[in-house]
Protein backbone atom coordinates (compact mmCIF):
# COMPACT_ATOMS: atom_id res chain seq x y z
CA UNK A 1 0.00 0.00 0.00
CA UNK A 2 1.31 3.52 -0.97
CA UNK A 3 1.02 6.15 1.92
CA UNK A 4 0.71 9.11 1.83
CA UNK A 5 3.90 10.83 3.20
CA UNK A 6 3.34 14.13 4.89
CA UNK A 7 4.51 15.56 7.92
CA UNK A 8 1.40 14.82 9.96
CA UNK A 9 2.05 11.34 8.48
CA UNK A 10 5.44 11.04 9.73
CA UNK A 11 4.38 12.45 13.33
CA UNK A 12 1.88 9.93 13.23
CA UNK A 13 4.27 6.91 12.37
CA UNK A 14 7.12 8.39 14.75
CA UNK A 15 5.16 8.68 17.92
CA UNK A 16 3.48 5.60 17.10
CA UNK A 17 6.76 3.28 17.04
CA UNK A 18 8.04 4.96 20.55
CA UNK A 19 5.10 4.67 22.31
CA UNK A 20 5.26 1.10 21.74
CA UNK A 21 8.81 0.98 23.23
CA UNK A 22 7.33 2.87 26.29
CA UNK A 23 7.58 6.80 25.27
CA UNK A 24 4.72 9.01 26.75
CA UNK A 25 4.10 12.04 24.25
CA UNK A 26 5.17 15.75 25.91
CA UNK A 27 3.19 18.39 24.35
CA UNK A 28 5.19 21.10 21.96
CA UNK A 29 6.15 23.87 23.72
CA UNK A 30 6.11 27.33 22.89
CA UNK A 31 8.56 29.13 20.12
CA UNK A 32 9.74 31.50 22.63
CA UNK A 33 11.24 29.66 25.83
CA UNK A 34 9.52 31.07 29.17
CA UNK A 35 11.44 31.56 32.57
CA UNK A 36 15.00 31.07 30.64
CA UNK A 37 16.44 34.31 29.65
CA UNK A 38 19.33 32.89 27.95
CA UNK A 39 17.85 31.93 24.55
CA UNK A 40 15.39 33.88 22.37
CA UNK A 41 13.97 31.07 20.40
CA UNK A 42 13.49 27.16 21.32
CA UNK A 43 15.95 25.84 18.61
CA UNK A 44 15.74 22.02 19.83
CA UNK A 45 13.62 19.63 20.91
CA UNK A 46 15.63 19.04 24.09
CA UNK A 47 15.71 22.62 25.20
CA UNK A 48 12.13 22.81 27.07
CA UNK A 49 13.90 19.58 28.77
CA UNK A 50 17.21 20.99 30.62
CA UNK A 51 15.80 20.80 33.98
CA UNK A 52 15.02 16.59 32.98
CA UNK A 53 18.08 16.46 31.53
CA UNK A 54 20.09 18.11 34.50
CA UNK A 55 17.85 15.35 36.60
CA UNK A 56 14.68 16.75 37.83
CA UNK A 57 12.04 14.03 37.85
CA UNK A 58 9.69 14.66 34.27
CA UNK A 59 6.07 14.04 35.76
CA UNK A 60 5.74 11.26 32.57
CA UNK A 61 8.60 9.32 33.56
CA UNK A 62 12.11 8.75 31.53
CA UNK A 63 10.96 7.67 28.22
CA UNK A 64 9.25 10.60 26.28
CA UNK A 65 8.92 11.18 22.59
CA UNK A 66 7.64 14.73 20.53
CA UNK A 67 7.62 17.10 18.01
CA UNK A 68 8.89 20.57 18.60
CA UNK A 69 8.36 23.79 16.52
CA UNK A 70 12.31 25.34 16.57
CA UNK A 71 13.67 28.37 15.32
CA UNK A 72 16.89 29.22 14.11
CA UNK A 73 18.58 32.45 13.17
CA UNK A 74 21.77 31.08 13.20
CA UNK A 75 21.30 29.45 9.77
CA UNK A 76 19.77 32.34 8.66
CA UNK A 77 22.28 33.29 5.91
CA UNK A 78 22.05 29.15 4.46
CA UNK A 79 18.37 29.31 3.73
CA UNK A 80 18.40 29.76 0.23
CA UNK A 81 19.67 25.77 -0.33
CA UNK A 82 17.23 22.73 -0.41
CA UNK A 83 17.36 22.03 3.04
CA UNK A 84 18.25 24.81 5.51
CA UNK A 85 15.46 26.64 7.60
CA UNK A 86 15.12 29.13 9.97
CA UNK A 87 11.89 27.70 11.36
CA UNK A 88 11.51 23.94 11.66
CA UNK A 89 9.88 21.17 13.11
CA UNK A 90 11.90 18.43 15.17
CA UNK A 91 10.95 14.94 16.27
CA UNK A 92 12.89 13.90 19.10
CA UNK A 93 12.58 10.94 21.71
CA UNK A 94 14.51 10.98 25.32
CA UNK A 95 16.07 8.59 27.68
CA UNK A 96 16.24 10.44 30.95
CA UNK A 97 18.34 8.73 32.61
CA UNK A 98 16.89 5.24 31.48
CA UNK A 99 18.06 3.32 27.86
CA UNK A 100 21.76 3.99 26.54
CA UNK A 101 23.53 3.82 23.11
CA UNK A 102 22.13 0.31 22.44
CA UNK A 103 18.75 0.76 22.16
CA UNK A 104 18.75 3.95 20.80
CA UNK A 105 21.07 2.94 17.82
CA UNK A 106 18.78 0.01 17.56
CA UNK A 107 15.42 2.00 17.29
CA UNK A 108 16.72 4.40 15.29
CA UNK A 109 17.83 1.65 12.69
CA UNK A 110 14.57 0.02 12.70
CA UNK A 111 12.60 3.22 12.38
CA UNK A 112 14.84 3.94 9.53
CA UNK A 113 14.97 0.88 7.39
CA UNK A 114 11.53 -0.67 8.87
CA UNK A 115 9.15 2.07 9.21
CA UNK A 116 10.44 4.87 6.64
CA UNK A 117 11.77 2.06 4.54
CA UNK A 118 15.06 3.98 3.43
CA UNK A 119 17.37 1.59 1.77
CA UNK A 120 20.14 0.26 4.19
CA UNK A 121 22.93 0.90 1.70
CA UNK A 122 22.43 4.41 1.60
CA UNK A 123 22.69 5.12 4.99
CA UNK A 124 25.77 6.05 6.32
CA UNK A 125 26.41 7.12 9.80
CA UNK A 126 29.11 9.10 11.50
CA UNK A 127 30.42 8.90 15.79
CA UNK A 128 32.35 10.82 17.88
CA UNK A 129 36.30 10.51 16.79
CA UNK A 130 37.60 11.43 20.12
CA UNK A 131 39.61 14.29 21.56
CA UNK A 132 41.88 15.07 25.22
CA UNK A 133 38.54 14.99 26.62
CA UNK A 134 36.47 12.64 25.87
CA UNK A 135 37.32 9.85 24.37
CA UNK A 136 36.32 7.87 20.99
CA UNK A 137 32.82 6.71 20.45
CA UNK A 138 33.32 2.99 19.51
CA UNK A 139 31.06 1.74 21.61
CA UNK A 140 28.16 3.12 19.26
CA UNK A 141 30.38 2.28 15.79
CA UNK A 142 30.07 -0.95 17.43
CA UNK A 143 26.14 -1.06 17.78
CA UNK A 144 25.72 0.26 14.07
CA UNK A 145 28.19 -2.93 12.74
CA UNK A 146 25.89 -4.75 14.72
CA UNK A 147 23.24 -3.59 12.97
CA UNK A 148 24.64 -4.24 9.22
CA UNK A 149 26.18 -0.93 8.49
CA UNK A 150 29.61 -1.94 7.25
CA UNK A 151 32.75 -0.22 8.19
CA UNK A 152 33.34 1.98 5.23
CA UNK A 153 30.11 3.74 5.79
CA UNK A 154 30.94 4.66 9.32
CA UNK A 155 32.92 7.66 9.84
CA UNK A 156 34.68 9.37 13.13
CA UNK A 157 34.61 13.33 13.28
CA UNK A 158 35.44 15.67 15.28
CA UNK A 159 33.42 18.26 17.98
CA UNK A 160 32.59 20.49 15.16
CA UNK A 161 30.58 17.79 13.61
CA UNK A 162 29.77 15.15 16.14
CA UNK A 163 29.57 17.16 19.61
CA UNK A 164 25.93 18.30 20.57
CA UNK A 165 25.56 21.38 23.14
CA UNK A 166 25.30 23.15 25.02
CA UNK A 167 23.04 25.35 23.77
CA UNK A 168 24.77 28.17 25.34
CA UNK A 169 28.06 28.50 27.50
CA UNK A 170 27.23 25.62 29.69
CA UNK A 171 24.54 23.09 29.92
CA UNK A 172 24.18 19.61 29.56
CA UNK A 173 25.65 18.32 26.09
CA UNK A 174 27.77 14.84 24.70
CA UNK A 175 29.04 13.54 21.53
CA UNK A 176 26.77 12.41 19.64
CA UNK A 177 25.74 10.03 16.65
CA UNK A 178 24.36 11.19 12.83
CA UNK A 179 22.56 9.40 10.33
CA UNK A 180 22.36 10.55 6.56
CA UNK A 181 20.93 9.62 3.74
CA UNK A 182 22.65 9.35 0.27
CA UNK A 183 20.50 11.24 -2.28
CA UNK A 184 22.55 9.39 -5.00
CA UNK A 185 24.18 12.99 -6.28
CA UNK A 186 27.35 12.78 -7.70
CA UNK A 187 30.30 13.71 -5.02
CA UNK A 188 31.40 17.51 -4.64
CA UNK A 189 34.68 16.71 -4.48
CA UNK A 190 37.58 13.98 -3.53
CA UNK A 191 36.49 14.51 0.48
CA UNK A 192 32.61 14.49 0.13
CA UNK A 193 31.59 12.48 2.69
CA UNK A 194 28.58 12.22 5.46
CA UNK A 195 29.31 16.46 7.11
CA UNK A 196 30.05 17.74 3.77
CA UNK A 197 27.49 20.31 3.19
CA UNK A 198 27.20 20.02 -0.45
CA UNK A 199 23.77 18.08 -0.47
CA UNK A 200 24.90 14.58 -1.11
CA UNK A 201 24.64 13.18 2.26
CA UNK A 202 21.64 14.98 4.14
CA UNK A 203 21.60 14.33 7.80
CA UNK A 204 18.19 13.05 8.67
CA UNK A 205 19.28 11.63 12.11
CA UNK A 206 20.91 13.09 15.54
CA UNK A 207 21.21 10.72 18.62
CA UNK A 208 22.59 12.94 21.07
CA UNK A 209 24.39 11.23 24.36
CA UNK A 210 24.41 13.61 27.02
CA UNK A 211 26.19 12.57 29.59
CA UNK A 212 28.23 15.74 30.34
CA UNK A 213 27.80 19.26 31.78
CA UNK A 214 30.12 21.91 30.44
CA UNK A 215 30.53 24.37 33.57
CA UNK A 216 31.29 27.70 33.37
CA UNK A 217 35.03 27.35 33.62
CA UNK A 218 34.51 25.13 30.49
CA UNK A 219 34.79 21.90 32.10
CA UNK A 220 32.98 18.67 31.24
CA UNK A 221 31.32 17.14 34.37
CA UNK A 222 29.37 13.86 34.26
CA UNK A 223 25.84 14.46 35.05
CA UNK A 224 23.84 13.21 37.63
CA UNK A 225 22.19 10.58 34.89
CA UNK A 226 23.50 9.70 31.16
CA UNK A 227 20.63 10.75 28.71
CA UNK A 228 19.86 9.95 25.39
CA UNK A 229 18.55 13.18 23.35
CA UNK A 230 17.56 12.81 19.71
CA UNK A 231 16.41 15.38 17.07
CA UNK A 232 14.57 14.59 13.67
CA UNK A 233 14.68 17.32 10.77
CA UNK A 234 10.82 16.96 9.63
CA UNK A 235 11.01 18.53 6.50
CA UNK A 236 13.98 17.08 5.10
CA UNK A 237 12.94 14.19 5.38
CA UNK A 238 9.61 13.99 4.15
CA UNK A 239 11.78 15.54 1.27
CA UNK A 240 13.52 12.30 1.27
CA UNK A 241 10.38 10.21 1.36
CA UNK A 242 9.08 11.98 -1.60
CA UNK A 243 11.73 11.44 -3.48
CA UNK A 244 12.47 15.13 -3.79
CA UNK A 245 16.13 14.33 -2.14
CA UNK A 246 17.79 18.09 -1.40
CA UNK A 247 15.05 19.88 -1.96
CA UNK A 248 12.28 20.10 1.09
CA UNK A 249 10.47 23.17 -0.65
CA UNK A 250 8.79 20.42 -3.32
CA UNK A 251 7.13 18.61 -0.71
CA UNK A 252 3.47 19.48 0.78
CA UNK A 253 4.90 21.56 3.72
CA UNK A 254 6.10 24.13 1.00
CA UNK A 255 5.00 23.97 -2.11
CA UNK A 256 1.59 25.90 -1.79
CA UNK A 257 3.76 29.08 -0.18
CA UNK A 258 6.01 28.15 -3.66
CA UNK A 259 3.01 28.23 -6.14
CA UNK A 260 1.68 31.47 -4.28
CA UNK A 261 5.06 33.37 -4.88
CA UNK A 262 5.15 31.97 -8.53
CA UNK A 263 1.90 33.34 -9.22
CA UNK A 264 2.45 36.46 -7.86
CA UNK A 265 5.98 37.31 -9.25
CA UNK A 266 5.30 35.42 -12.93
CA UNK A 267 8.60 33.44 -12.01
CA UNK A 268 8.53 29.96 -12.35
CA UNK A 269 10.38 27.95 -9.51
CA UNK A 270 13.49 27.08 -11.46
CA UNK A 271 17.29 27.98 -11.84
CA UNK A 272 18.45 31.54 -9.88
CA UNK A 273 14.18 31.81 -8.67
CA UNK A 274 14.63 29.47 -6.76
CA UNK A 275 16.93 30.50 -4.35
CA UNK A 276 14.11 33.88 -3.64
CA UNK A 277 11.21 32.43 -3.82
CA UNK A 278 12.76 29.81 -1.04
CA UNK A 279 13.41 32.23 1.82
CA UNK A 280 10.48 34.25 0.80
CA UNK A 281 8.68 31.08 1.68
CA UNK A 282 11.05 30.08 4.86
CA UNK A 283 11.19 33.54 6.12
CA UNK A 284 7.35 34.51 6.09
CA UNK A 285 6.58 30.56 7.39
CA UNK A 286 8.90 31.52 10.52
CA UNK A 287 7.21 35.06 10.77
CA UNK A 288 3.62 33.56 10.93
CA UNK A 289 4.94 31.43 13.45
CA UNK A 290 7.09 33.91 15.67
CA UNK A 291 3.87 36.72 15.35
CA UNK A 292 1.52 33.59 16.43
CA UNK A 293 3.49 34.24 19.87
CA UNK A 294 2.46 37.75 20.38
CA UNK A 295 5.62 39.05 19.29
CA UNK A 296 5.27 42.19 17.22
CA UNK A 297 7.94 43.68 14.44
CA UNK A 298 10.95 46.38 16.52
CA UNK A 299 14.29 46.95 16.77
CA UNK A 300 15.35 44.24 19.93
CA UNK A 301 15.95 40.71 20.37
CA UNK A 302 12.42 38.55 18.92
CA UNK A 303 11.00 41.30 17.52
CA UNK A 304 13.78 42.10 15.53
CA UNK A 305 14.56 38.74 14.03
CA UNK A 306 10.93 39.01 13.18
CA UNK A 307 11.69 42.23 11.22
CA UNK A 308 14.34 40.77 9.81
CA UNK A 309 12.52 37.77 8.61
CA UNK A 310 10.18 40.07 6.80
CA UNK A 311 11.87 42.48 5.25
CA UNK A 312 14.90 40.07 3.64
CA UNK A 313 11.38 38.45 2.69
CA UNK A 314 10.56 41.28 0.54
CA UNK A 315 13.86 42.06 -0.31
CA UNK A 316 13.93 39.31 -2.27
CA UNK A 317 10.89 39.57 -3.39
CA UNK A 318 12.30 42.85 -5.27
CA UNK A 319 14.63 40.14 -6.96
CA UNK A 320 11.58 38.38 -8.70
CA UNK A 321 10.20 41.48 -9.17
CA UNK A 322 7.25 41.76 -7.01
CA UNK A 323 6.35 45.43 -6.18
CA UNK A 324 3.06 45.59 -5.15
CA UNK A 325 1.75 44.32 -1.64
CA UNK A 326 2.48 40.59 -1.24
CA UNK A 327 3.52 39.43 2.23
CA UNK A 328 -0.54 39.01 3.24
CA UNK A 329 -1.10 36.82 0.70
CA UNK A 330 1.80 34.26 1.46
CA UNK A 331 1.27 34.71 5.55
CA UNK A 332 -2.77 33.36 4.07
CA UNK A 333 -1.29 30.68 2.51
CA UNK A 334 0.71 29.29 5.33
CA UNK A 335 -2.21 29.17 7.75
CA UNK A 336 -4.43 27.86 5.13
CA UNK A 337 -2.06 24.55 4.77
CA UNK A 338 -1.35 24.54 8.65
CA UNK A 339 -3.67 20.73 7.98
CA UNK A 340 0.27 19.33 6.93
CA UNK A 341 1.77 19.47 9.92
CA UNK A 342 0.22 17.91 12.87
CA UNK A 343 -2.56 18.98 14.65
CA UNK A 344 -0.82 21.20 17.20
CA UNK A 345 -1.08 24.50 15.41
CA UNK A 346 -4.52 24.80 14.55
CA UNK A 347 -4.76 28.01 17.05
CA UNK A 348 -2.82 29.81 13.98
CA UNK A 349 -6.38 29.37 12.12
CA UNK A 350 -8.37 31.38 14.73
CA UNK A 351 -5.18 33.89 15.24
CA UNK A 352 -5.36 34.25 11.30
CA UNK A 353 -6.42 38.13 11.55
CA UNK A 354 -4.40 39.88 13.83
CA UNK A 355 -1.22 37.73 12.34
CA UNK A 356 -1.68 38.51 8.84
CA UNK A 357 -2.16 42.06 10.44
CA UNK A 358 0.71 42.50 11.83
CA UNK A 359 2.93 41.49 8.39
CA UNK A 360 0.59 43.67 6.82
CA UNK A 361 1.93 46.96 8.62
CA UNK A 362 5.55 45.64 9.02
CA UNK A 363 5.25 45.35 5.01
CA UNK A 364 3.75 48.80 4.41
CA UNK A 365 6.21 50.14 7.03
CA UNK A 366 8.96 48.76 5.15
CA UNK A 367 7.85 50.18 1.64
CA UNK A 368 7.50 53.56 3.02
CA UNK A 369 11.63 53.04 4.42
CA UNK A 370 12.03 51.66 0.59
CA UNK A 371 10.63 54.44 -0.88
CA UNK A 372 13.24 56.94 1.43
CA UNK A 373 15.51 54.97 0.44
CA UNK A 374 15.49 55.71 -3.36
CA UNK A 375 14.94 59.56 -2.45
CA UNK A 376 18.92 58.85 -0.69
CA UNK A 377 19.84 56.79 -3.71
CA UNK A 378 19.33 59.53 -6.05
CA UNK A 379 21.01 61.97 -3.83
CA UNK A 380 23.84 59.90 -3.40
CA UNK A 381 23.99 59.71 -7.36
CA UNK A 382 23.87 63.18 -7.57
CA UNK A 383 26.44 63.92 -5.21
CA UNK A 384 28.85 61.44 -6.67
CA UNK A 385 27.93 63.10 -10.20
CA UNK A 386 29.02 66.54 -8.63
CA UNK A 387 32.34 64.75 -7.22
CA UNK A 388 32.99 63.45 -11.01
CA UNK A 389 33.34 59.84 -8.93
CA UNK A 390 32.26 56.91 -11.17
CA UNK A 391 31.86 54.37 -8.13
CA UNK A 392 29.63 53.56 -5.40
CA UNK A 393 31.78 52.75 -2.94
CA UNK A 394 30.74 49.01 -0.50
CA UNK A 395 29.77 51.11 2.11
CA UNK A 396 27.61 53.59 0.56
CA UNK A 397 25.90 50.27 -0.95
CA UNK A 398 25.62 48.39 1.94
CA UNK A 399 23.97 51.56 3.98
CA UNK A 400 21.21 51.31 1.44
CA UNK A 401 20.84 47.54 1.86
CA UNK A 402 21.13 47.15 5.29
CA UNK A 403 18.76 50.62 6.01
CA UNK A 404 16.42 50.74 3.13
CA UNK A 405 16.45 47.13 2.13
CA UNK A 406 18.18 47.52 -1.37
CA UNK A 407 19.36 44.37 -2.92
CA UNK A 408 22.89 44.89 -4.26
CA UNK A 409 21.74 43.94 -8.18
CA UNK A 410 19.19 47.14 -7.23
CA UNK A 411 22.21 49.41 -6.67
CA UNK A 412 23.80 48.65 -8.96
CA UNK A 413 20.75 48.62 -11.76
CA UNK A 414 20.51 51.74 -10.73
CA UNK A 415 24.26 52.66 -11.18
CA UNK A 416 24.47 51.02 -14.27
CA UNK A 417 21.26 53.30 -15.67
CA UNK A 418 23.44 56.26 -15.06
CA UNK A 419 27.13 54.95 -15.99
CA UNK A 420 28.29 53.81 -12.44
CA UNK A 421 29.60 50.78 -11.26
CA UNK A 422 29.30 49.84 -7.87
CA UNK A 423 32.65 48.36 -5.50
CA UNK A 424 31.06 44.94 -4.96
CA UNK A 425 33.69 43.32 -3.39
CA UNK A 426 34.44 46.57 -0.80
CA UNK A 427 30.23 45.75 -0.56
CA UNK A 428 31.05 42.08 0.19
CA UNK A 429 34.03 43.26 2.90
CA UNK A 430 30.84 45.69 4.64
CA UNK A 431 28.29 42.82 4.59
CA UNK A 432 30.62 40.13 6.09
CA UNK A 433 31.75 42.67 9.02
CA UNK A 434 28.55 43.40 9.65
CA UNK A 435 27.51 39.36 10.01
CA UNK A 436 30.59 38.95 11.95
CA UNK A 437 29.12 41.15 14.24
CA UNK A 438 25.79 40.57 14.47
CA UNK A 439 27.06 36.35 15.09
CA UNK A 440 28.96 38.09 18.34
CA UNK A 441 26.07 39.64 19.80
CA UNK A 442 23.56 36.45 19.16
CA UNK A 443 26.77 34.65 20.93
CA UNK A 444 26.62 37.37 23.36
CA UNK A 445 22.78 35.74 24.18
CA UNK A 446 23.93 32.41 24.93
CA UNK A 447 26.74 33.44 27.51
CA UNK A 448 24.62 32.42 30.52
CA UNK A 449 23.65 28.73 29.00
CA UNK A 450 20.33 27.12 29.17
CA UNK A 451 21.64 25.12 32.13
CA UNK A 452 22.44 28.03 34.75
CA UNK A 453 19.95 27.15 36.94
CA UNK A 454 22.29 28.51 39.79
CA UNK A 455 20.64 29.06 43.60
CA UNK A 456 20.19 32.58 42.82
CA UNK A 457 18.13 31.97 39.70
CA UNK A 458 16.06 28.95 41.47
CA UNK A 459 15.32 31.94 44.50
CA UNK A 460 14.15 34.22 42.03
CA UNK A 461 11.93 31.01 40.25
CA UNK A 462 10.27 31.15 43.59
CA UNK A 463 10.19 34.73 44.25
CA UNK A 464 7.92 34.89 41.32
CA UNK A 465 5.72 32.35 42.32
CA UNK A 466 4.91 34.31 45.25
CA UNK A 467 5.02 37.73 43.34
CA UNK A 468 2.19 36.31 41.82
CA UNK A 469 0.21 34.99 44.00
CA UNK A 470 0.52 38.60 46.01
CA UNK A 471 -0.12 41.04 43.20
CA UNK A 472 -4.11 38.34 42.48
CA UNK A 473 -3.80 39.39 46.67
CA UNK A 474 -3.90 42.70 46.17
CA UNK A 475 -5.12 43.43 42.61
CA UNK A 476 -7.49 40.90 42.04
CA UNK A 477 -8.06 37.67 40.10
CA UNK A 478 -7.71 39.36 36.33
CA UNK A 479 -3.82 39.31 36.90
CA UNK A 480 -2.26 36.32 35.03
CA UNK A 481 1.31 35.54 33.93
CA UNK A 482 2.21 36.77 30.64
CA UNK A 483 6.11 36.37 30.67
CA UNK A 484 8.96 35.82 32.76
CA UNK A 485 12.68 36.43 32.80
CA UNK A 486 15.06 35.57 35.30
CA UNK A 487 19.12 36.16 35.59
CA UNK A 488 21.28 36.11 38.43
CA UNK A 489 20.63 40.01 39.12
CA UNK A 490 16.64 40.46 39.24
CA UNK A 491 13.57 38.91 38.10
CA UNK A 492 10.94 40.53 35.13
CA UNK A 493 7.06 39.41 35.76
CA UNK A 494 4.81 40.38 33.15
CA UNK A 495 1.24 40.38 33.82
CA UNK A 496 -2.32 41.36 32.68
CA UNK A 497 -3.54 44.74 34.82
CA UNK A 498 -5.09 47.44 33.08
CA UNK A 499 -3.81 50.36 35.15
CA UNK A 500 -0.36 51.66 36.54
CA UNK A 501 0.14 50.63 40.40
CA UNK A 502 -0.23 53.35 42.87
CA UNK A 503 2.89 52.93 45.55
CA UNK A 504 0.99 51.51 48.11
CA UNK A 505 -0.31 48.69 45.81
CA UNK A 506 3.60 48.40 45.06
CA UNK A 507 4.36 48.29 48.63
CA UNK A 508 1.44 45.93 49.49
CA UNK A 509 2.43 43.58 47.62
CA UNK A 510 6.26 43.98 48.34
CA UNK A 511 4.65 43.30 52.18
CA UNK A 512 3.08 40.41 51.37
CA UNK A 513 5.92 38.49 49.66
CA UNK A 514 8.02 39.63 52.59
CA UNK A 515 5.40 38.52 54.65
CA UNK A 516 5.37 35.33 53.26
CA UNK A 517 9.08 34.98 53.32
CA UNK A 518 9.51 35.90 56.96
CA UNK A 519 6.70 32.66 58.12
CA UNK A 520 9.65 30.19 55.91
CA UNK A 521 6.88 28.60 53.81
CA UNK A 522 7.69 25.01 52.69
CA UNK A 523 7.70 24.43 48.94
CA UNK A 524 6.34 21.11 48.22
CA UNK A 525 5.59 19.47 44.63
CA UNK A 526 3.30 17.03 43.22
CA UNK A 527 2.25 15.54 40.58
CA UNK A 528 -0.81 14.59 39.07
CA UNK A 529 -3.07 15.23 36.35
CA UNK A 530 -3.53 18.14 35.01
CA UNK A 531 -7.43 18.14 35.23
CA UNK A 532 -6.43 17.56 39.05
CA UNK A 533 -4.00 20.51 39.20
CA UNK A 534 -7.09 22.74 37.41
CA UNK A 535 -9.39 21.33 40.13
CA UNK A 536 -6.98 22.46 43.20
CA UNK A 537 -6.93 25.42 41.86
CA UNK A 538 -3.21 25.70 40.42
CA UNK A 539 -2.34 28.62 38.11
CA UNK A 540 -1.20 27.75 34.72
CA UNK A 541 0.66 30.13 32.49
CA UNK A 542 0.65 27.66 28.98
CA UNK A 543 -3.20 27.00 29.29
CA UNK A 544 -3.69 24.02 27.02
CA UNK A 545 -0.32 23.15 26.19
CA UNK A 546 0.36 20.81 28.94
CA UNK A 547 0.75 17.44 28.79
CA UNK A 548 -1.45 14.84 30.69
CA UNK A 549 0.75 14.45 33.69
CA UNK A 550 2.32 17.77 35.61
CA UNK A 551 4.49 19.08 38.19
CA UNK A 552 2.42 21.29 40.56
CA UNK A 553 4.41 23.51 43.17
CA UNK A 554 2.61 24.51 46.14
CA UNK A 555 3.83 27.24 48.61
CA UNK A 556 2.29 26.60 51.76
CA UNK A 557 -1.53 27.20 51.08
CA UNK A 558 -0.34 30.54 49.72
CA UNK A 559 0.40 29.37 46.03
CA UNK A 560 -0.20 27.02 43.78
CA UNK A 561 1.46 26.67 40.12
CA UNK A 562 1.89 24.39 37.41
CA UNK A 563 5.70 24.41 36.85
CA UNK A 564 8.80 22.10 35.72
CA UNK A 565 10.63 23.95 38.56
CA UNK A 566 12.59 23.48 40.31
CA UNK A 567 12.26 25.51 43.42
CA UNK A 568 13.69 26.17 47.00
CA UNK A 569 13.02 24.17 49.84
CA UNK A 570 11.45 26.67 51.75
CA UNK A 571 10.69 30.43 51.36
CA UNK A 572 12.96 31.51 54.26
CA UNK A 573 16.05 31.40 51.80
CA UNK A 574 14.98 33.88 49.91
CA UNK A 575 16.01 37.22 51.45
CA UNK A 576 13.83 40.31 51.60
CA UNK A 577 11.80 41.44 48.10
CA UNK A 578 11.73 44.35 47.00
CA UNK A 579 10.34 45.88 43.58
CA UNK A 580 12.82 48.10 41.61
CA UNK A 581 10.28 49.44 38.93
CA UNK A 582 7.19 49.15 38.03
CA UNK A 583 6.01 50.05 34.32
CA UNK A 584 3.63 49.52 31.17
CA UNK A 585 4.75 46.56 28.44
CA UNK A 586 1.89 46.59 25.88
CA UNK A 587 -1.88 47.44 26.16
CA UNK A 588 -3.21 45.54 29.14
CA UNK A 589 0.24 44.63 30.82
CA UNK A 590 2.42 45.99 33.10
CA UNK A 591 5.84 44.62 34.15
CA UNK A 592 7.37 44.29 37.37
CA UNK A 593 11.29 44.56 38.22
CA UNK A 594 12.35 43.01 41.25
CA UNK A 595 15.14 41.88 43.22
CA UNK A 596 15.93 39.73 46.67
CA UNK A 597 18.37 41.24 48.87
CA UNK A 598 20.18 39.22 51.53
N1 LIG B 1 19.62 18.30 20.35
C1 LIG B 1 20.01 17.61 19.16
C2 LIG B 1 19.81 18.43 17.92
O1 LIG B 1 19.24 19.49 17.99
C3 LIG B 1 19.25 16.32 19.05
O2 LIG B 1 17.92 16.55 19.30
O3 LIG B 1 20.23 18.03 16.88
Amino acid sequence: MKKKITARWLRDEYFAFFKEKEHRVIPNSPLIPQDDSSALFTSAGMHPLVPYLLGEPHPLGRRLVGIQKCLRTGDIEKVGDGFHHTFFEMLGNWSLGDYWKKEAVSWSWQFLTKNLGFSAEKISVTCFAGDKEVKKDKETAGYWEKVGIPQERIFFLGREDNWWGPVGKTGPCGPDTEMFVDTGAPSCSSSCQPGCSCGKYIEVWNNVFMEYLRDEKGHYLPLKQKNVDTGMGVERVVALLLGKKDDDYQTPIFSPLIEKIAEISGKSYQGEWRRPMRIIADHLRAAVFIVNEGIVPGNKEHGYVLRRLIRRSIREGKQLGMDSFWVKAVAEEVIANIDNYGDDYQELRKEKTRIVAVLEEEERKFRRTLDRGLKELEKLFSSLEKSQEKKVSGKDAFYLYETFGFPLELVKEEAQKRGFVVDEKDFLREKEKHQRVSQTAAKGRFKSGLATRSPQIIKYHTATHLLQAALRKILGKHVQQAGSNITEERLRFDFTHPSPLTPEQIKAVEDLVNQKIAANLPVKMEVMSFEESQKRGALAFFKGRYPPQVKVYFIGDFSCEVCAGPHVKATGQLGKFRIIKEESCGSGKRRIYAVLEK
